[in-house]
Parts: structure tokens; sequence; C-alpha cells
């Protein structure tokens, strides 16, 4: 029986595995730069910490966690994280960390989330993010979108991704926005699916989000959350985006950015494309104010982003950005005595950050078709008789050039090519 990998799984390999690392790397690299610290936790949380975070009528809680059920009746069931604000808030508190804010952190690595698979969307998928906790100003929210942006830029594709930025408004402006739909909603029930039904009680805001065809005409004409911000929430939302302009971060404002978790006010975004078909959110964010007070903490704001990884992956193929690897310089040695003296040059190649590939077998001919094959810029060739000079050639395999160096001067001369 063939044993295949799971459904909505990824294999990554080679080039594809280094455009994901690249990507990363890109996502690390920035953060650190805003004075982001690495944090890496557990892919495991209890079930509970997610049921709190992202609300009872999110997709995520309601139809999407991997359960791992607990073997013991006094621990609760396990969960495949499904994103990483909630674990780092938890870690936040747990490690008694709010007393020293602001508190920036970077981090990276898998989800899980039971989604139907399709391009871009995927059961397995990684993020990187950021959350910025302890900051209460306008400006740490538009640092992070900054920092996103500063992302697609480094990685050349922030042509064909926009920034669509809207706010939720505080606490205040969210109840009255939420009564006001309230009452919308209810006088359209015989037009709202058994699902928005559920939502108009729990969470009216997440119609909004319903794809569905025949609720679309009611979703349109339902109250704007423009028309209840209170004076902080406009003043917070025209400071993000005067920030913004000031930074040179280009951006749309989309009122339809209402995002799936229950944890946000005020700033949400979302970086989208449209290479990408009905997955184009390459990287989703915004503001949580009262997420780590929920989780049991002190009252402390934050607001951060997750970037998909493999969505950015495929947006950075489709428009042909590959990560170069570097050709290798190519050892051929001819009889045994050479093979082992060429074993020894080939290390220390190495271990001054030189890429070399000693050839395994096949006579020189045989090797240096495969020294050509591999695309190799260089190939050091060890034959007897400069062996017995201590010499060895150096062929610029693109030149056809060659010339002969002392065995002693190798490292040096290719450190300067
Ligand atoms: P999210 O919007 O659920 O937000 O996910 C962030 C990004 O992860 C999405 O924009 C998308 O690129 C990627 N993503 C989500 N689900 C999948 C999937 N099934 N397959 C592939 N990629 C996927 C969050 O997770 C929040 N924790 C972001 C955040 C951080 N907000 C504040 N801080």
């Amino acid at each position: 029986m063939k044993v295949q990998k799971l459904r909505g799984f990824l294999d990554l390999i080679a080039d594809e595995a280094s455009l994901h690392s690249h990507i990363r790397q890109t996502v690390k690299e920035a953060a650190q730069n805003f004075g982001c610290a690495e944090i890496i936790l557990p892919v495991m949380e209890s079930s509970k910490l997610f049921k709190r975070c992202l609300g009872d009528t999110s997709d995520i809680v309601t139809k999407e966690m991997f359960v791992i059920p607990s073997k013991s009746d006094k621990e609760d069931d396990m969960v495949l994280r499904p994103e990483g604000t909630a674990g780092v808030v938890r870690a936040f508190i747990e490690n008694g960390l709010t007393k020293n804010i602001p508190a920036k952190f970077y981090y990276e690595g898998p989800n899980f989330r039971y989604e139907r698979p399709q391009k871009g969307r995927y059961r397995q998928f990684w993020q990187s993010g950021v959350e910025f906790l302890g900051v209460d100003s306008p400006l740490a929210d538009a640092e992070v979108i900054a920092l996103g942006w500063q992302v697609m830029q480094k990685l050349g594709i922030d042509e064909h991704v926009q920034i669509q930025l809207n706010s939720l408004g505080d606490e205040e402006s969210r109840n009255n926005y939420r009564s006001a739909l309230v009452s919308y909603f209810s006088s359209h029930m015989d037009k709202l699916t058994e699902v928005s039904k559920v939502r108009l009680e729990k969470n009216p805001l997440r119609i909004l989000d319903s794809k569905e065809e025949g609720e679309q005409e009611i979703i349109k004409n339902a109250p704007k959350m423009q028309d209840y911000y209170n004076k902080t929430s406009k003043e917070w939302f025209l400071s993000v985006q005067n920030y913004l302009n000031s930074m040179n971060v280009p951006f749309v404002i989309n009122s339809q950015i209402v995002r799936g978790l229950d944890y946000y006010n005020h700033t949400s975004f979302e970086f989208v494309t449209e290479k990408l078909g009905s997955q184009g959110t390459v990287l989703g964010g915004g503001r949580y104010d009262g997420l780590v007070k929920m989780l049991g903490g002190a009252d402390v704001s934050g607001v951060g982003f997750g970037a998909g990884i493999e969505r950015i992956a495929l947006l950075c193929e489709a428009l042909n950005k590959h990560v170069d690897t570097k050709p290798p310089v190519v050892i051929i040695a001819i009889g045994e005595e050479c093979e082992l003296k060429a074993a020894s040059i080939t290390s220390e190649l190495r271990y001054n950050g030189i890429y070399a590939e000693q050839l395994y077998s096949g006579n020189m001919k045989k090797k240096m078709q495969r020294a050509n094959k591999m695309g190799a810029k260089y190939a050091l060739i060890l034959g007897d008789d400069e062996y017995k000079n201590n010499k060895i050639l150096l062929k610029d395999l693109d030149e056809t050039q060659q010339i002969e160096l002392n065995i002693g001067d190798v490292v040096q001369h290719l450190k300067t090519l």
C-alpha cells in the first residue's frame, strides 16, 4: 500500500523550501529592525485558550480546530495552534512580562486549520508574525503595517500587493454599531441564513463577513461602521493614516475588512493580491486592546500581524521571484591519493564559507559533464602531476581559461573571486 501525505499538507523540497525560508528570513530581519525579540512557543495549546481568544462564532473555533482529546480528565483538550496571537498573549501573561512594556515580539511556525484545501489554503500553513504589546499609540499600528510593507518591498512583490485598511472603532463605538446592526438585521430576519441568525445573537459584525449570495443585498445596505465612530475612534483612525502617509506606506480604506477573529478593535488590515484568486490575502492583522485583560492579564494593549508564508511564496513564484542558489565550486580529483587530498581541500573551502562539491564518481570526462550540469562556475582539478608539485588547476567553466595555483593558496584565491 502506498502511503501519501494528508490532504491539505505540503512537502516543500529544495527550491520551494529555500523560498519559504527566504521569506521567513526577510520577515525576521525586518522585525529585528523594528525592535522585535524572537519568541518560540509550543505548537499545541489548551483548547480553552483559543475558545476564549478567537470567539465562539469564529470559523476557527466552530469548525477548523485540530483537537486532540486529553488522556486525563484533569487536563483540557489540546489543540494544534490555528494562529499565533493567542499563544503570544498567553506566554506574555504567564511569564510575567506585562511589567516590561512596551514589548515587541516576532515569531514563526506552522499553524493548523481544518479547512477545505485549495490553492493557497492548506491545513498546515506557516505564519511569520509580530505582536507589539503595551503600545498605546496609533504610531504602533502604523509601524506594524509599515513592517509588513517593508517585507513586501524587500521581496520585490509590493507592486502586486494592496494594503486594505479599516477601523473597527473602540469598545464604545463597536457597541453602538453592534446595536445598530442588531436592529437592522432583526428587521430582515427572513433573509438571513441559519448561520447569520446565530451570529446575530453572538457577534452581528460577523454577518458582514458572509459570502452567501442571498445575503449580499441586505449586507450592502447595512449601517456603516464609520457612522458610529466616537471622537477617540475617529482620531485614532486618522492618526494611523497620517503616520502611514508620513512613512510612505500606500493603502486604501476598505470598510469590509472586519476580520474573522473576535479580538480586534480600532485598526484592522489585510494585504491583498489579485494574483492568487480567492486566497489573495497574504497578510492580516490589527489591534486587539482587550485581549490581554480578557485572558487574565493586566489591561495591556496590542497590535500585530500574521503573514501567510505559503501564499507569499505563491505570489513570489507567480512573479518569477526565485531565490538564487549559489553555484558550487566543483573539485575533480583523479586517483585515490588525489581524492584524499581533494577531500581535505573541499572541507577547508566549506569551512571558509565557499559552497564546494567534490564529485563522487566517474572519469575525468564524466566529472566535467557533471560540473557543467550542476551549473558550477569553477572547477578545481587535481591529477597526479599537479599533486606531486603541490599544485591544483583552477578552471573557469564559462571562459575555458585555467590557471595553476599552489594548493595552500586555493582558499584565499577563491575568496577573492
Ligand atoms: P488570519 O487572517 O487568520 O490572522 O491569518 C493571517 C494570514 O495567514 C492570512 O492572511 C493568510 O495569509 C494566512 N492563512 C490563514 N489561513 C491559511 C490557510 N488555511 N492556508 C494558508 N494560509 C493561511 C491571524 O491568524 C492573526 N493571528 C493575525 C494577527 C496577528 N492579528 C494580530 N496579530
